[in-house]
């Protein structure tokens, strides 16, 4: 098949996990005789450099006409000064609002053989396999600001529609899963949550009699997720409470470098990047781990290009890299750190040697 896939490089490492992405999935197609097209556009603090904005309208036109965008991250101290009319982080937040991608997945499943990189105990880890579905596009972080020179608020709501959505697709992942959902909510305080409650517990038991739904209040949930890890199948929740738990959960894995993301929409083009950011303290040395960026264009594979097998093959690969242990320096633990090409190169050698490749297809 022939996809176009518009490149997001954006800050600090960036452009270096990108770049290693942008080879995994050129190799996919070499293997598997598929054409990907790759339009390399401006975001964040690039593209404030380059043209005053974080997002530029021609980055915007070419997600909206692409089959799938990719994307390293943004900011980092040059634009970070709390005065600043414009900063990077705009940029992001106004791609996703823009593009309706009001899910964001990020599923976490500790390897085996990257455990010792994890703070947790071994055998809590064993069989861990979640996923969080952050909603993307509301809350806290859409809501009305207001800055005085003695106050300032930051407003979170959320309609309905926008809850009912999101908690659909969680249920519908659940369904390919282990049937069970767990919504996180602070409803002991804020009316949000309150409602988020309300109608989760509706959605589920209108919509999905076959999926288990439980509440669980954010403060004691990221505790559980660190004490036992094994209960959870699919969590949902807002927008500002996901962005946190899942750098924690992240933890399960062993570092912030291995987790990919999905954000999808209804119909709309997809947007993939890892959770982590723009990591200014080792930007430019090139050793950021790449596996998260490489492993969210396996989901760009899976969701926007129905490619699953390709996706299976990226992450296979993966899998074999960390058995071996190819760590990169966040996952070496003062042992045999590899740099993001040679991370790379050990994932390219695994797609050539590993994937198999059914028949030929247009
Ligand atoms: P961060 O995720 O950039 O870094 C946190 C820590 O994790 C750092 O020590 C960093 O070196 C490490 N780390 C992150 N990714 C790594 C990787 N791939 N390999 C090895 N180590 C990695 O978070 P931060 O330092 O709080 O934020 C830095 C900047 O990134 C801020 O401007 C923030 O707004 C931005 N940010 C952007 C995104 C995004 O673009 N999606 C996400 C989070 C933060
Ligand atoms: C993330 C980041 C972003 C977020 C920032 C950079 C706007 O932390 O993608 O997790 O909070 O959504
Ligand atoms: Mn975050």
């Amino acid at each position: 098949m022939h996809a176009d896939i518009v490149v997001l490089p954006g800050d600090g490492i960036g452009p270096e996990v990108t770049a290693a992405a942008v080879d995994v999935l050129q190799a996919v197609a070499r293997r598997y005789s598929h054409r990907f097209t790759l339009h390399e556009h401006l975001i964040g603090g690039a593209a404030i450099d380059a043209t005053g904005t974080p997002l530029p309208d021609a980055t915007l036109a070419a997600a909206r006409d692409a089959d799938a965008v990719l994307l390293g991250a943004v900011g980092g101290p040059k634009w970070s000064d709390p005065n600043a009319a414009v900063r990077p982080e705009q940029g992001l937040l106004a791609i996703r609002k823009a593009l309706g991608l009001y899910a964001n997945l990020r599923p976490t499943r500790p390897h085996s053989a990257a455990i010792g990189a994890s703070p947790i105990k071994p055998h809590l880890l064993a069989g861990v396999d979640l996923l969080v579905v952050r909603e993307l596009t509301g809350g806290i972080y859409f809501g009305e600001r207001t800055r005085t020179e003695t106050s300032a608020s930051d407003l979170c709501s959320y309609t309905v529609a926008e809850i009912e959505r999101v908690v659909r697709r969680a249920c519908l992942l659940a369904r390919g899963r282990r049937g069970h959902v767990t919504s996180v909510d602070k409803a002991n305080v804020l009316e949000t949550s309150r409602l988020w409650r309300d109608v989760a517990t509706r959605i589920a038991r209108d919509e999905f009699p076959d999926i288990t739904l439980e509440h669980q209040l954010v403060d004691s949930m990221a505790m559980h997720l660190l004490s036992k890890p094994r209960a959870f199948d699919v969590i949902v929740t807002e927008n500002m409470f996901g962005d946190i738990l899942t750098d924690e959960a992240s933890m399960l894995a062993g570092s912030l470098g291995l987790l990919p993301s999905a954000s999808l929409g209804d119909g709309s083009v997809g947007m993939y990047e890892p959770i982590h950011g723009s990591a200014p303290d080792i930007a430019g040395q090139g050793i950021a781990n790449p596996y998260g960026t490489i492993l969210s264009a396996a989901l760009l594979l899976r969701y926007s290009l129905g490619l699953s097998m390709e996706a299976g093959c990226i992450e296979q690969a993966v899998d074999s890299a960390l058995e071996d242990g190819v760590f990169s320096a966040d996952l070496a633990a003062g042992g045999d750190a590899r740099s993001t090409r040679e991370v790379t190169a050990a994932v390219l050698e695994r797609i050539e040697t590993t994937c198999q490749v059914a028949e030929l297809r247009d």
